[in-house]
């Protein structure tokens, strides 16, 4: 059997092969491995937006908003249902993760009273970003642990750092750049020793990796990696039942009655306090859809499937392109990893270029990483496999290096 028979022997057994079907594949021939930056676009989903848009937004117009309004709490309790494993009442769709991180977080250290933020200095830039942002409006403190750049959180580093004066503990679950996984209980029991609260970003988990939020206090996640709502889709947030928390960005629709219009403001009851202003409609069908069809696979099989891809990203790396300089950054254990595998290479923007330029999209993360994000609803083991070979003979050949050797913005 030649590898790529192996390859496709592994698909003619994937219990999701058909689900490929069910999204949009506009050139068979692209090699797309960047599901975990924007997922593809779900054939039902690309129907949903043409009905909403002609016939509910052109036909109902206003009228449409009875049964748009809830859908921040109705698409969200289908979230939580079917990829966080949470109850009803507790996940909303609205904002991006930017803005739901500060509402929570900002929330939850005013809950506590204390004086101390605590993060990792390899968190995702806007994370780090927020987090700054609130210990200043807040006169508190950010105090930033050293993780390191592949093996991800450090729970010893941790110990060290949550005290008595800690207030709220915000990690990523799943680790942008190397895909390690944080151990979710261990840092929610060491928080909740001390009294404070955890905020956990699951951008990178949510529809891939399942998470045991049992432990935990709040989390935010965005919607356009694995969940494949599209580029800017909402983001979603989670407020543990029985958490009371205000939101300081108190809109109406976050209020008890938003149409109270000469009411002051009174926060409407649990989560949905966390809304703010007007849902993106559009956006939050497409996150409906995406759900749907997630749930359709079952969470369980895709992450069997994700495990399945990147152990054999990384046994192909390993063959393959070891001997050209790579290294594989991400952990080895499948347990210990999201859905995705970094590659370190010390020319890895030029060989990104020259991938992208072949047909095979990975991205980039600084400084010398290529990034694989194999999502499971919908790659194939022969497209790794491909991707993997074609990566091979640009590094054997030396092709990338006549490409620039400065970044680009975006990848
Ligand atoms: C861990 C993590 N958090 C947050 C974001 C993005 O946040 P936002 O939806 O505000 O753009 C990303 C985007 O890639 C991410 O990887």
């Amino acid at each position: 059997m030649t590898s790529r028979e192996r390859a496709l022997a592994l698909d003619a057994v994937d219990p999701l092969a058909p689900f490929r079907d069910r999204v949009v594949v506009a050139d068979p021939e692209l090699l797309y491995l960047d599901g975990n930056s924007l997922g593809r676009l779900p054939h039902a989903t690309r129907d949903r937006l043409r009905t909403h848009v002609e016939d509910e937004w052109g036909g109902r117009l206003v009228r449409g908003w009875h049964d748009w309004v809830a859908l921040p709490s109705v698409v969200g309790d289908e979230l939580g249902a079917a990829l966080l494993g949470v109850g009803p009442g507790e996940t909303l769709v609205c904002d991006n993760t930017s803005s739901n991180l500060f509402k929570l977080a900002v929330a939850a250290m005013r809950a506590t009273g204390r004086r101390v933020l605590v993060t990792d200095d390899d968190n995702f830039p806007t994370d780090r970003h927020v987090l700054a942002g609130v210990a200043d409006l807040l006169g508190a403190e950010l105090r930033v642990v050293h993780s390191d750049r592949d093996a991800g959180v450090s729970v010893e580093a941790l110990r060290e750092a949550v005290r008595d004066d800690v207030g709220l503990v915000s990690l990523s679950h799943t680790a942008y750049r190397s895909g390690a996984l944080a151990p979710v209980a261990e840092v929610d029991a060491l928080a909740h020793a001390v009294g404070a609260l955890t905020l956990w970003d699951l951008s990178h988990s949510v529809g891939a990796v399942p998470v045991d939020l049992s432990t935990a206090d709040l989390a935010v996640g965005c919607t356009y990696k694995y969940v494949n709502a599209g580029p800017g889709a909402p983001a979603w947030l989670w407020v543990r039942s029985g958490l009371e928390l205000d939101n300081p960005v108190q809109g109406w629709f976050g209020a008890a009655d938003p149409f109270a219009m000469d009411a002051p403001y009174a926060p409407a009851a649990g989560a949905q306090r966390f809304l703010t202003g007007t849902p993106p409609v559009g956006g939050l069908l497409a996150v409906q859809e995406g759900v749907r069809l997630l749930a359709e696979a079952g969470l369980p099989r895709l992450r069997t499937k994700g495990q399945a891809l990147t152990s054999y990203l990384v046994e192909l790396a390993d063959a393959w392109l070891a001997p050209h300089d790579v290294r594989v950054a991400s952990p080895r254990d499948a347990d210990a990893r999201g859905s995705h595998v970094v590659l370190e290479h010390p020319r890895a923007w030029q060989l990104v270029q020259e991938l992208v330029a072949r047909g095979v999209v990975p991205d980039y993360r600084v400084p010398d990483r290529v990034r694989f994000g194999p999502a499971p609803l919908y790659t194939r083991f022969v497209d790794v496999h491909d991707a993997l070979a074609i990566t091979r003979d640009v590094l054997a050949s030396g092709a990338h290096l006549t490409r620039p050797a400065e970044p680009a913005r975006v990848t």
